[in-house]
């Protein structure tokens, strides 16, 4: 007998990608980022780890996210995280920008670097652009003896494991889990939310990992809409609020391992030019999961529609009905609160890129030109 073998495959576990096998692994690498970081009545997050003091979090007059690429994205998702749990205003910054822009940084700044390598250059010149401006600068990495992790003040360690697909997956959700509990504690030392709110909270990001898998198992469906998108050339993904931060992450990911162009809008942006590219047949990816501006997305969809875009909704199961009234198809996650939507509803895309990528017979796990780490600036 012989066996047609190699260390790669078996790293790979089963799967054809990395990037396959790492989607997967999202349920765990979400339980193993949250495990141990809150308490066992789940009412209280607890970061162990951080050196900063009560008092230097209470000082905190303004946040700075800085990273780039899925980083950089996630750091979005951090932003809206931080504003409405902990109300402290944040900015963010791509890193190879952030430098040249003079940001304005005071000891009472918190500077957060994103970065799953923690080797990235720019995002390591932007740390130390903090530092010399004298802001104390927190570390969110997957790399424990990283660059980044050894000169950040405090490191919060996402709990990914390795992430091999040059696109990232894994690295991404597990940041968003860790600015939740990071936002999550702000808020108690801060006292912004009540210790109800908080717990509600948690039992939400508690349910996350097994919602992940709900979405893993309608893989196929997404599969198909995938072989559908592989012909065309270019594509839209539209979005509000976190839906929007989203949209960037999804259109990037598409970008970046099938070559579909791509762009990423504001759904109420639309309008003001790019809808001019918008004609019959063109698709068009519409996040609709905050309710608090459905109505809103809903209106976008229909300018969409008038021009003859084809348009594909994810939402809640709740809202499946409604939607179909003014889109084409719709993809339907599981509910949960709306600042948590990210962690799910960017799964659907992830497999959406994945499969196009698959369709178009493109190395998928090694895009051309791009690297998994980059250490020039
Ligand atoms: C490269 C990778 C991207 C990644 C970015 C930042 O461009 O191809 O997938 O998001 O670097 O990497 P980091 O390790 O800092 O998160």
């Amino acid at each position: 007998i012989t066996v047609d073998w190699d260390a790669v495959t078996a790293e790979k576990g089963g799967y054809e990608h990395f990037m396959l096998k790492e989607i997967h692994e999202q349920p765990k690498a979400y339980r193993d980022t949250m495990l141990g970081r809150m308490n066992p009545e789940g009412t209280k997050v607890i970061l162990p780890e951080l050196k900063m003091t009560e008092e230097q979090i209470k000082n905190i007059k303004n946040v700075q996210i800085v990273a780039c690429g899925t980083a950089y994205h996630a750091g979005l998702v951090g932003r809206n995280l931080i504003e409405s749990l902990a109300r402290i205003p944040v900015e963010n910054d791509i890193a190879s920008e952030y430098r040249y822009r003079s940001p304005i940084v005071t000891p009472e700044t918190l500077v957060i670097v994103v970065s799953q390598s923690g080797e990235t250059a720019d995002t390591l010149a932007a740390l130390r652009e903090g530092h010399a401006n004298g802001a104390h600068v927190l570390a969110i990495t997957n790399v424990v003896g990283s660059s980044i992790a050894r000169e950040a003040d405090d490191v919060l360690v996402t709990l990914a494991g390795p992430e091999i697909a040059v696109a990232s997956t894994k690295a991404y959700t597990s940041q968003i889990i860790a600015f939740a509990l990071f936002a999550l504690y702000l808020a108690e030392v801060r006292g912004t939310q009540s210790e109800k709110e908080i717990a509600h909270i948690l039992a939400a990001m508690q349910s996350l990992p097994e919602q992940v898998e709900s979405i893993l198992e309608k893989k196929d469906d997404i599969k198909a809409y995938a072989e559908h998108i592989s012909k065309h050339e270019h594509l839209f993904y539209l979005g509000r609020g976190v839906d929007y931060a989203v949209a960037q992450e999804s259109s990037l990911k598409l970008k970046e391992i099938s070559y579909i162009h791509s762009e990423a809008y504001a759904a109420g942006e639309l309008k003001h030019g790019t809808l001019a590219l918008i004609e019959e047949g063109v698709p068009v990816i519409a996040l609709a999961t905050q309710e608090a501006v459905l109505e809103k997305t809903v209106s976008n969809i229909k300018e969409v529609k008038a021009r003859g875009g084809e348009v594909l909704a994810i939402t809640h199961q709740e809202h499946v009905n409604d939607l179909l009234k003014s889109v084409d198809r719709v993809i339907a996650i599981p509910k949960t609160l709306p600042m948590l939507t990210p962690a799910l509803s960017i799964v659907t895309t992830q497999l959406l890129a994945y499969y196009a990528s698959l369709a178009l017979g493109h190395d998928v796990d090694k895009p051309r030109n791009l690297a998994k780490s980059v250490t020039v600036e």
